[in-house]
This record gives C-alpha cells, structure tokens and sequence, in this order.
C-alpha cells in the first residue's frame, strides 16, 4: 500500500523515480506523482490519478521533470477519493515543501482546522496535507528542527518522504510504523518502501527503524534517533538479482511465481534438514519453555492465515498441545488470554501488514514470546520479532500470494518436527516419513506444472460461472480455504470455502443446477467422506471439479464431473501439493475472464492500514 521513491545524486530523478515506482506498483495504487527540484525551475510536481503509464506519459518518461534530487510516490487511497488532486506528492502553502507519505496521520482534522484558522489553505482532502503545510508553519531556516516539530505533534503511522526547494541538496525521511528503506550508491542516496524499487541501482541497504530520521544528501547518509542523537546503521547487502523482480518473459508475475515454486521451497527446505535432522537457524527456544507452553497460538492474515489453518491439524497432531489459529485483526481487539508462557507463532509474507504487527505488539505487551515466519528480509514484525524464520521466497510481486505460500507452510512443517522432536511426542518413524518427503515435494510439485494444461483445460471448461464452492474436511478444507480466495482475488468470481460437513447447515440451499463445486479430497482417511459430499452435491445439481491423489483418481472419477491428481504424498504435506493446481486453475480463469491479474482491482500487496 503506498509506495515511496526518493533519489539524490548525480543522475536525472525523475526516470529513476518512475522505475522505482514501477517495481513498487506491486504494492496496489490507485495514482501516483512526482516532486522534482532543479535549479532553473524550482521545485516541479506531476500528478495523476490511474496507472503509472499515465504519470509517465504525462513527464514524457521524465524527460519534462529536469533534476537530480526528488521524491516519487504510488498513492492506495484512504483518505479522500483517487484523484489528481489527492495524489501525492503534496505542497505546503508556499510551495517550497514537497511530501510523500505511506500511512495514515490520526490527528489531521484537529491539525488541519488549528492550520486553516491561522489563515492556511488546503487543497486536498488527504491527511499527508497536513504534514506539508505543519512543516511550513514550523520551518524558519532549518527543516530537519521543523521535522522533529511535526513529528511530536502528528499521531498515527508514516513513512515520508521529504524534499524542500530552500535545501535542494538533501531528503528527509522519517518513519513510524511504516516501511522505509534507505539505499547507499555511488554519488548518490536513495529512499524507498522496499528494496525492489532501489535493487537496479544498489544492493547495499539499511533498514530504519521507527523514530529515526535520515538526511540523504549525494555525499552519504545520515541517521539520528529521535533524541537528534547520530546513529550508526548496520548496512546489510540484499542476496537477491533485479532478474528477480522482474518477469523474466512470462506474461505475467503470478505465472512465473506459480512456477518458481519448486525452486523455493528447496531453498526453504533443503538447508533447514541436516543428516536427517531439521535445523532451524537461530532458533533458541529453551525445550523447558517449550515443555511449559499450555498453548500455542497463530496470528496472521489472509493467506498467511490460511497456512495457519493448516498449521494447527499439523502442530496439534505433533505436539498434542492446543493450538489457537486466530486472524490478526480480530487477535488484537479481543483481549487474548496470552502470557509468558505462551508461544505466538506470527506469519506475514511482507512483514508488514498492520493488523499482524499489531497482533503481535499486543502478544508481546502480554507477555508471550514471538516466532514470525517472515519473507521480506528486516521488515518490521522480522524485527520486532524475538525470534524469526525467513521463507527465503525471493520477491513476490503479484498481489495473490503463491510461493510465499508454499514456503511458508514449509517452514510450519519443519517447526512442527521439530518442536516434536524436542518434545518427544513425534514417533521417530514419522518424523523421518514427512523428512523424507518433504525433500521429494519440488519434484512432485514440478510433476504437477508439466501438467498445467489440464488445469487450462478445465479452466476453460468452468470460467464462465459466477459462483463456486470450495469443499473438504481437514487439511482439505484448509486448502479450499486458500484455493477460495485466490479464485476470487484475481477473477472477481464469487467464491466460499466451506468445510464440507459444514454445507448441510445451511448453505447446501445455494447448491442448484450448474453451481461449480470445487471438492477436495486428497486426504486419504476421509477420502470416503468426501466422496459421500460429492454426491450430494452432484445430486443437487452441482458441477464437481474433484482434486484428490493418483491412487484415488479412478475412485473419484465415478461420481464427479472432472478430477484433478497431485501425487501421494505423507498427509501432512497433501495441502503443500494441492494448492499448486488450485493456483493455476484461479490463474487460467482469471486470464480467460481477462482480468489484471498481478495487480487485482482494490487489492494491495501489502496491506499496511487497518
Ligand atoms: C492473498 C494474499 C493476502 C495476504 C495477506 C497477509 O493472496 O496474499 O491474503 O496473505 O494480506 O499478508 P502478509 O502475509 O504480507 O502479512
């Protein structure tokens, strides 16, 4: 949600910016804007509501906006409708002050009105205005003492960016709850969201930290902590290529995500299993306090939640503990009985999703000790975290999580060996059955996409309908819980997951002729139960799109319209392969109801106001 670009160097900005801003639409927008100063025009601004085509068009790729040092920004509207107006960058009064922000300013109305009574004009309607126009009320000569003004006044969360035409060789930029990243060039400093927009020019990072504020000039950084005291910031060097973030000649970023899976979860896995044994870097969990827990809870959101779901069959089968999978934005408001000792095991791709970072800053005010199983490298809930297992997924750029997915229920997988094994209560001929076999998924999981045109087929077969049912027991409805949702992010095709015993209270009466009911029955213990809802289904009506494994194809085949295999597999792992045909199967219908399918309407990557 929101992205932020900032540049200073020796190069034009403004071409920098919007490739900055490009490799950050990935976050969802809805308008976007520049601020650009040089010294024969001042400080220049370009807005506009829609695409980044729109804004790029309109500065004719740059070329318009001569200069070296500027601000870019992609706007996720909150406050205020998308408009040329409402986009940022935003203006104070006199013009001189040019401010891109990422998050939400509480307190604006109260500033804003105490603002206009002392005679100050606002154009927009968002809440960033007001930090342009405080920094005109606070400024005399020295911006960075106008900064530390504006921050003790404004409440809520923010990342800025901030540019002023009276110090053209510097940028501000300060965070709170939000993302910012600083980058370390040649002659040259840049600011963003996330490393993707600043990989093509630096790999060389650092992470802020809330409360600091950087002074980027061409010559370096500077940090200060909130007290105005330097800080010296550990530099970190990103692993990973442009080629990375970029499609590498497929049509689109979830097709070749879709398709790096294998690859992923190698990387995820293979390091963590040593001479048979899983090793979890770091992790200091003391047995005695893993003994103790009388609890263990997961907190995430969307799909990371969906990977909990599944995370409890496991966890609870291992430990024989209970364990707690709650969404994060209901976690944090309904008082959760968590203590020191209690274990909250926190899941976020980006880690930064809001409502999982305050779910987590509730669980640690209450005590509990923090495991976040976390893709993006020194985000904040990786930071805030007392402990933390990367996914080591690479960048995901569609908006519809799918090796961020896989990895992660990867990584839940090895948690739940190995916290059995410190236990003692995994049998050690299971523990070394799922080891095994988890070292087989990326070849099956490769087996399943050599056979994707089967999943195009049906695809071509069920797009056209406008309502689906996702159906299954166990594993399997935790399954059509992620399948559901991917299906309806991307094809707008409306879409409930239901576990399937469940259906005969009540929504079993939307079942009607040519109601499409995706049935999974991959896990074997109650494949007999599946097919048992499959026919009643089908007796009502419905068209059956079955998932189930090999062996049981023939089965399956019997009683409903079209199966789908993945290959045996232990049953913990089934969710791990069955997601793989549920992805390709929202893809190609996505793509055949000719939808944006990296960056669906209404949706952000990452998902930073509540
Ligand atoms: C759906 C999807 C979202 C995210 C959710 C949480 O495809 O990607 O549901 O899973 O917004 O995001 P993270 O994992 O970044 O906390």
């Amino acid at each position: 949600m929101c992205g932020i670009v900032g540049f200073i160097g020796a190069q034009q900005a403004a071409p920098i910016l919007l490739d900055g801003l490009q490799r950050l639409e990935y976050r969802g927008y809805d308008s976007a804007g520049l601020a650009v100063y040089d010294s024969a025009r001042g400080l220049q601004l370009a807005k506009a509501k829609g695409r980044l085509h729109v804004l790029s068009e309109l500065v004719d790729g740059g070329a318009k906006l001569a200069g070296t040092a500027g601000v870019g920004h992609t706007r996720w509207a909150t406050h205020g409708e998308p408009s040329d107006t409402n986009s940022h960058p935003h203006l104070s009064d006199s013009g001189r002050i040019a401010v891109v922000h990422n998050g939400i300013i509480e307190n604006y109305m109260e500033i804003k009105e105490y603002l206009q009574g002392k005679g100050m004009v606002f154009h927009s309607d968002t809440d960033t205005e007001v930090v342009a126009q405080l920094l005109e009320y606070y400024y005399e000569d020295d911006l960075v003492e106008a900064t530390f003004k504006v921050l003790h006044r404004i409440e809520g969360s923010y990342a800025l960016g901030i540019l002023c035409a009276d110090h053209p060789d510097q940028l501000i930029a300060v965070r709170k709850d939000s993302p910012l990243v600083l980058g370390y060039g040649e002659g040259c400093s840049f600011l963003a969201s996330d490393v993707t927009a600043l990989i093509k020019y630096t790999k060389t990072v650092s992470y802020m930290e809330d409360g600091e504020l950087a002074i980027l000039t061409r010559d370096g950084i500077q940090v200060y902590d909130s007290l105005l005291q330097p800080v010296e910031k550990e530099r970190t060097t990103v692993d990973w290529d442009i080629s990375d973030a970029e499609k590498g000649g497929y049509e689109h970023f979830m097709f070749k995500e879709i398709m790096e899976q294998p690859e992923a979860l190698r990387k995820a896995v293979s390091p963590r299993i040593q001479n048979g044994r899983v090793v979890l870097e770091n992790l200091t969990l003391e047995p005695d306090f893993l003994r103790r827990l009388s609890r263990l809870y997961i907190v995430a959101c969307g799909s990371s939640y969906h990977v909990g779901v599944v995370g409890k069959y496991l966890l609870e089968r291992l430990l024989r503990k209970p364990v707690e999978v709650a969404l994060a934005s209901e976690f944090r408001y309904s008082e959760p009985l968590v203590d020191e000792n209690s274990l909250v095991i926190v899941i976020s791709q980006s880690g930064e999703t809001l409502d999982t970072m305050a779910a987590l800053r509730e669980a640690k005010r209450l005590g509990g000790r923090i495991l976040s199983i976390v893709n993006v490298v020194g985000s904040s809930i990786a930071r805030e975290s007392d402990q933390v297992l990367y996914t080591w997924a690479g960048p995901e750029i569609a908006v519809a999580t799918t090796k961020a997915y896989s990895t992660q229920m990867a990584v839940v997988d090895l948690l739940a060996l190995y916290f059995g094994k410190i236990l003692g209560t995994v049998e050690e001929s299971e523990y070394h059955a799922v080891l095994d076999e988890m070292l087989l998924l990326p070849g099956k999981m490769e087996a399943i996409l050599s056979n994707k045109d089967d999943i195009q087929y049906f695809a071509s077969q069920y797009f056209n309908h406008d309502s689906v049912f996702f159906i299954g027991r166990n594993v399997d409805y935790a399954l059509g819980l992620e399948g559901s949702l991917t299906l309806k992010e991307i094809s707008y095709i409306h879409s409930e997951a239901y576990a399937s015993g469940e259906l005969k209270h009540g929504t079993i009466s939307l079942i009607e002729d040519g109601t499409l009911v995706v049935a999974l029955g991959t896990y074997g213990k109650l494949f007999d139960k599946a097919m048992a809802n499959v026919l009643e289904v089908r007796s009502r009506g419905a068209d059956v799109l079955a998932l189930t494994t090999e062996n049981r194809r023939a089965d399956m085949e019997k009683n409903a319209n079209a199966v789908i295999t993945i290959p045996e597999t232990h049953d913990m792992l089934l969710p791990s392969l069955g997601v793989v045909p549920l992805q390709l199967f929202a893809y190609y219908v996505a793509l055949m109801r000719g939808c944006d399918i990296d960056k669906p309407r209404n949706l952000a990557k990452s998902v930073t106001v509540e």
